[in-house]
This record gives C-alpha cells, sequence and structure tokens, in this order.
C-alpha cells in the first residue's frame, strides 16, 4: 500500500463540487487516512508550493489557493501516487481525459480543481506539511 496527498482545491469547495470529488475518490478506490477543511494563508501556500518559487505562476497560484477553504487528503491505495495523477488527469484541464477529476470539475490550469503528489519524496513532503503523524490512521 502507498499513500499520496491530494487537495481539493479553493475552487472546488467553492462551487460545491468537493462532494461529488469524494464520491469519485472511494469509488476510484481510495481510502481516505486523514481529511481536513482549511483555509491556506499566503505564507502556507507560498512553503506547501516553495518547489515553484521562481515560475511566472508562482504570485497567482498562491494567491488563489489561499483564496478560500480548500480540502487536505491523504489517500491509501496501491501505486496510490500514479493512481491519484490518473484519477485527476492532466494539470491543465483542456489537455486532460475524459472523465477524469480535472476535466469535469477544472476551469484553467490554475483553478484545476485537484492536487496531487508527483512522486515518492513530494509525498513525503507534502503529508508531512500538513498531517501529523498521529492525524494519518
Ligand atoms: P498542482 O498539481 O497543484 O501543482 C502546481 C500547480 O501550478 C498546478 O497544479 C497548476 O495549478 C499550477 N500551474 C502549473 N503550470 C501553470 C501555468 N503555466 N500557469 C498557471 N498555473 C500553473
Amino acid at each position: 500500500m502507498e499513500r499520496t496527498f491530494a487537495i481539493i482545491k479553493p475552487d472546488a469547495v467553492a462551487s460545491r463540487k468537493a462532494g461529488q470529488i469524494l464520491a469519485r475518490i472511494e469509488a476510484a478506490g481510495f481510502t481516505v487516512r486523514a481529511m481536513r477543511l482549511q483555509h491556506l494563508t499566503k505564507k502556507e501556500a507560498e512553503g506547501f508550493y516553495a518547489v515553484h518559487r521562481e515560475r511566472p505562476f508562482f504570485g497567482g497560484l498562491t494567491d488563489f489557493m489561499s483564496s478560500g477553504p480548500c480540502i487536505l487528503l491523504a489517500l491509501e491505495k496501491q501505486d496510490a501516487i500514479k493512481a491519484w495523477r490518473t484519477t485527476m488527469g492532466a494539470t491543465d484541464p483542456a489537455k486532460a481525459d475524459a472523465g477524469t477529476l480535472r476535466k469535469d470539475f477544472g476551469t484553467s490550469i490554475e483553478r484545476n480543481a485537484t492536487h496531487g503528489s508527483d512522486a515518492p519524496e513530494t509525498a513525503a513532503f507534502e503529508l508531512g506539511y500538513f498531517f501529523r503523524g498521529m492525524e494519518l490512521i
């Protein structure tokens, strides 16, 4: 079993799609190991996305991610990192396959409904950034 870190982003929470996305997470066979609604501060978003600090979209991305509450998740499944990325679809909803979360709920590359870790090291950092050991049951 593997764990990955996921976010239902502020756009999807604001448009009341979180319930549908959680249902799709369960239908895809993930077990939710931790979950929390949290309105990130700008600093928390900047720390989370620190690897993108030099990118031109960093300011807009961290503004958006701190614009309203999001849902933070620890998801478990065999090959969870890859499986969650497949469930989400391509970063840009316009390029995502039919039936993926970003295709169905994302509206732009920035407001793309969900986030997922891209590698085991990233998953370890991201899970640890938001969840303490005690919260991961
Ligand atoms: P996410 O999986 O959360 O990881 C980094 C985020 O940066 C990504 O989803 C996109 O929402 C965002 N992103 C990536 N590339 C661009 C871009 N060219 N313009 C705006 N946002 C981007």
